[in-house]
């Protein structure tokens, strides 16, 4: 059984196929018809709905609980998705007269056609709701996944502005403490249950099963029971089988009631990230250590999709042009696996054996994902500067699957020389994988442009790539190459910046000694 509001309607299914996305489910079943198919793969933004739910510390806590609202595309969402959450479309918007959002758009003339004003109208609906005053670059982050722009970005982004300087508490905000007192009796309902999974069934008949289960015990005990389930973690890649390519999975295991996989950890020496933190979050708790990667994420896809698709999904999809692994590839990453009682680490670079296959074995799944951060490895490479880089080529700055994505680390020790290299490389094989000979040639010679200019012609012997309809493979290799120069250019930028800094900090220290002197 899933529970949920629909607005302010408590909905409760048992007898639904969970093969159903929430579009299917608001259009077919609902006839709540605002909510419109486009591309129906997650692309267009048509289909954006928001889900509210308790901030993840007022779940359980009587006090100062808040809603977090979060954009999604419908058409790739599954219903299990909904589940102990609210989900808010366009037709819930306009009461007596429109939303603000909706009357903004008309005002600035940033209204479309009628299939991706809908979309747009949500978009800026949970911008809203997250933020007190607008933000350009919020606003286009929040705004990139809904593509047609036919009306032109001015009048959009003018909306946006007018939807908070007219900002007016809605009846979502009247009707908000009531919200989450519904929410939590689902949260402590579920709470009081000692059931090890949720069942959903087709016209009575186990056809198509979903569990839910709780705890990482219950999605073990699941999964050997069931070695053949398919894992729903965002679903942003499991849905398209069903939306494209008309699949069916007839076991599911929906991972997002297991609040221990939605936890992440930082220490003195790793990050922790578990398997159902979202892509949005790995945003945040990345960019103070590596801003590359958080920058990366930052054009991965949309925000309706960075709000449920998660670091692990995205490496056990084992995509050749998947985002994250060559990132994680370059960071020394490393995945905790479990199967039943047993966990086993796996470093990252070993864990894709051929195209789309990974050492996932029967009823194993990735429990964590474990970066070391640079402090573990400047102990042995004393006084040496770490970076870490990324370079993703798409055809689009947003929304886009990379030609290549390529991921660097190192470090330039005091003498100048390189002494430690990993490259990664996504969009180059039928695997992320390293450029092993290119490493080669790096390691242990001096950071200057010779030995870039020598080294990046080892690139043709760590890689043969394919070409297909987002590059050729000659196209791949020349950029492969001239990226690497362009690595070099930009430590060499910022070397120099630091240089500059640290002889400012000296002046500044020598100038306070002279005063006190
Ligand atoms: P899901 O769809 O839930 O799962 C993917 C696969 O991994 C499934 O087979 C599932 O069973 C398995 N799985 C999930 N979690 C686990 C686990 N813990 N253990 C074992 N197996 C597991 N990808 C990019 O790299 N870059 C992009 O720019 C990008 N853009 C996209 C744009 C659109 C419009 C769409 C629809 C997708 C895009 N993707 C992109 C692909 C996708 O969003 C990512 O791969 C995402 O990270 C998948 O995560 P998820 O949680 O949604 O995975
Ligand atoms: Fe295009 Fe859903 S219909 S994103
Ligand atoms: Fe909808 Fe362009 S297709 S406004």
């Amino acid at each position: 059984m899933i529970e949920f509001l629909l607005h302010n309607e408590k909905i409760t299914l048992t007898d639904i196929d969970p093969n159903t996305t929430v579009l299917k489910y608001l259009r077919e079943q609902r006839r709540k018809m605002g909510t419109k198919e486009g591309c129906a793969s997650g692309d267009c933004g048509a289909c954006t709905v928001v889900l509210a739910q308790l901030a993840p510390s007022a779940a359980h806590s009587s006090e100062n609980a808040t809603l977090e609202y979060k954009s999604v595309n419908a058409c790739i969402t599954f219903i299990s998705a909904l589940h102990h959450k609210q989900l808010i479309c366009v037709d819930d918007l306009k009461q007596t007269s429109l939303h603000s959002c909706q009357q903004a758009m008309v005002d600035k003339d940033g209204s479309q056609c009628g299939f991706c004003t809908p979309g747009f109208v949500m978009s800026l609906f949970a911008l809203q709701k997250n933020n007190t005053s607008y933000d350009r670059h919020k606003t286009q982050q929040a705004l990139a996944g809904n593509l047609c722009r036919c009306t032109g970005y001015q009048a959009i982004d003018n909306a946006a502005q007018q939807s908070f300087s007219q900002k007016v508490p809605d009846h979502f905000d009247r009707q908000q403490q009531q919200t989450i007192t519904q929410l939590k009796a689902m949260n402590a309902s579920r709470k009081s249950q000692s059931i090890s999974a949720t069942r959903l069934l087709n016209d009575g008949n186990p056809i198509a099963t979903c569990h839910l289960p709780q705890s990482v015990d219950e999605l073990c005990a699941l999964l050997i029971e069931y070695p053949k389930s398919q894992l729903i973690a965002g679903g942003t890649d499991l849905s398209i089988g069903i939306t494209q390519h008309g699949s069916s999975y007839q076991s599911l295991i929906d991972l997002k009631q297991i609040a221990a996989l939605s936890q992440y950890t930082i220490s003195e020496n790793h990050i922790e990230i578990g398997a159902m933190v979202t892509l949005a979050q790995c945003q945040q708790l990345l960019m103070p250590y590596f801003a590359d990667f958080s920058l990366l994420l930052e054009r991965f896809a949309s925000l309706q999709v960075r709000n449920q698709g998660t670091l692990a999904g995205n490496i056990a999809n084992a995509s050749p042009i998947g985002d994250s692994p060559p990132a994680l590839i370059a960071l020394d990453a490393r995945l905790l696996l479990r199967k039943g009682e047993s966990s086993r680490e796996v470093k990252l670079d070993q864990f894709f054996t051929d195209y789309k296959k990974t050492r996932l074995s029967e009823s194993e799944f990735i429990e964590k994902i474990i970066i070391p951060l640079p402090a573990q490895r400047s102990v042995s490479a004393h006084s040496a500067q770490a970076f870490f880089k990324v370079h993703k080529v798409s055809k689009r700055q947003d929304d886009d699957i990379s030609a290549i994505c390529a991921a660097y680390a190192l470090d330039i020790d005091s003498d100048n020389k390189i002494s430690h290299i990993r490259l990664a490389y996504g969009g180059m094989a039928a695997i992320a994988k390293r450029a092993l000979a290119t490493e080669r040639a790096l390691l242990g010679k001096a950071f200057n442009e010779q030995t870039f200019s020598e080294a990046k012609l080892m690139l043709t012997d760590d890689f043969q790539p394919m070409s297909d309809h987002r590059a050729s493979s000659e196209y791949r290799l020349l950029l492969a190459q001239n990226l690497l120069q362009k690595l070099y250019i930009e430590i060499s930028a910022d070397l120099q910046q630091t240089k500059q800094l640290d002889s400012e900090q000296a002046n500044k220290a020598h100038t306070r000694i002279f005063d006190y002197v």
